[in-house]
C-alpha cells in the first residue's frame, strides 16, 4: 500500500503518518525530515535546502525529487510507504506518476489556518530522531527529552510565527492545488483535523479504509 499525507503546515501530517506507520508497519517517508537531516549534517543538498525552509518557501522540485527517489528505492519500501510531505507541487506529483509509483490513497488532512499557527507555537521536535511532540497535546514523558531515543527536543526553526505564515501562504499557492490533481484520479479522502490526536487517527484509519 502506498500512501500520501496531504495537509497544510502542521495539520498533523507526521504526526498521523507516524501512527498509521506503526500499524501497518509501513515506512513513513518525510521528505521534511530528510531536509532537516541534510541541513544538520552539512551536505550540499542541506546547504542549498536551508535558505529555503527558513524562508518558509520549498525546496526546489529537483532536489527533493531526487531525495524522494534515492528513499522510495531502499529495501523497506518495496512493500508500500507513506509519503509526508511529498508531494508538494503539481510537478512532484507528475514526476511520481513518471517513475511509475502507483498510490492508492491520498490522505488530505484539513486543519483551518487559525487553529494551524495556534499549534504550531506548542510543536517541539526532536533534534536527532525527528519525533514530534505537542507541549499540551503531545507531551514529552521528561522535559526537553525525546521519549524515542533520548534526544534532545526543541522548537523547529521554522516554527517561528512570521515563518508560519510565510509557510502557509505557501501551501495555499503551491500545494493547495494538489487537492484537485488527486480528485480527479479519485484517490483523495479528506480527513477533518481534530482536536485530540486519536480523534484524528480513527478518521484517517477509516479514510484509509474506505
Ligand atoms: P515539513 O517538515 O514537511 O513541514 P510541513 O509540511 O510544513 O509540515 P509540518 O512538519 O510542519 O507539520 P505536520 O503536518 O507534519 O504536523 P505535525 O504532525 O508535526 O517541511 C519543512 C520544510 O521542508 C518546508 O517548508 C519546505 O521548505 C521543505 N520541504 C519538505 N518537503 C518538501 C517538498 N516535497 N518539496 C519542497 N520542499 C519541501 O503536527 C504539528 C503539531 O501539532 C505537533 O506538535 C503535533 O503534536 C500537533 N498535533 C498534530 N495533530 C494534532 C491534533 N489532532 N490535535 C492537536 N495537536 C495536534
Amino acid at each position: 500500500m502506498n500512501l500520501i499525507f496531504l495537509g497544510a503546515p502542521g495539520a498533523g501530517k507526521g504526526t498521523q503518518a507516524e501512527n498509521v506507520s506503526n500499524k501497518y508497519s509501513l515506512p513513513a517517508v518525510s521528505t521534511g525530515n530528510m531536509l532537516r537531516e541534510a541541513v544538520k549534517n552539512g551536505t550540499e543538498a542541506g546547504l542549498s535546502a536551508k535558505r529555503y525552509m527558513d524562508a518558509g518557501d520549498l525546496v526546489p522540485d529537483e532536489v527533493v525529487i531526487g531525495i524522494l527517489k534515492d528513499r522510495i528505492a531502499l529495501d523497506d519500501a518495496k512493500n508500500g510507504f507513506i509519503l509526508d510531505g511529498f508531494p508538494r507541487t503539481v510537478e512532484q506529483a507528475q514526476a511520481l506518476e513518471r517513475m511509475g509509483v502507483n498510490i492508492d490513497k491520498v490522505l488530505n488532512i484539513h486543519v483551518a489556518d487559525e487553529r494551524i499557527i495556534a499549534r504550531m507555537s506548542g510543536r517541539r521536535v526532536c533534534s536527532d530522531c525527528g519525533s514530534s511532540y505537542h507541549i499540551e497535546y503531545k507531551p514529552v514523558k521528561s522535559e526537553g527529552v525525546c521519549d524515542s531515543c533520548k534526544g534532545s527536543v526543541e522548537l523547529r526553526d521554522d516554527d517561528k510565527p512570521e515563518t508560519v505564515l510565510a509557510r502557509l501562504k505557501t501551501y495555499h499557492e503551491k500545494t493547495a492545488p494538489l487537492i484537485n490533481f488527486y480528485d480527479s484520479r479519485g484517490k483523495l479522502r479528506t480527513v477533518e483535523g481534530q482536536e485530540k490526536i486519536e480523534d484524528t487517527t480513527r478518521l484517517t484509519l477509516e479514510a484509509i479504509d474506505s
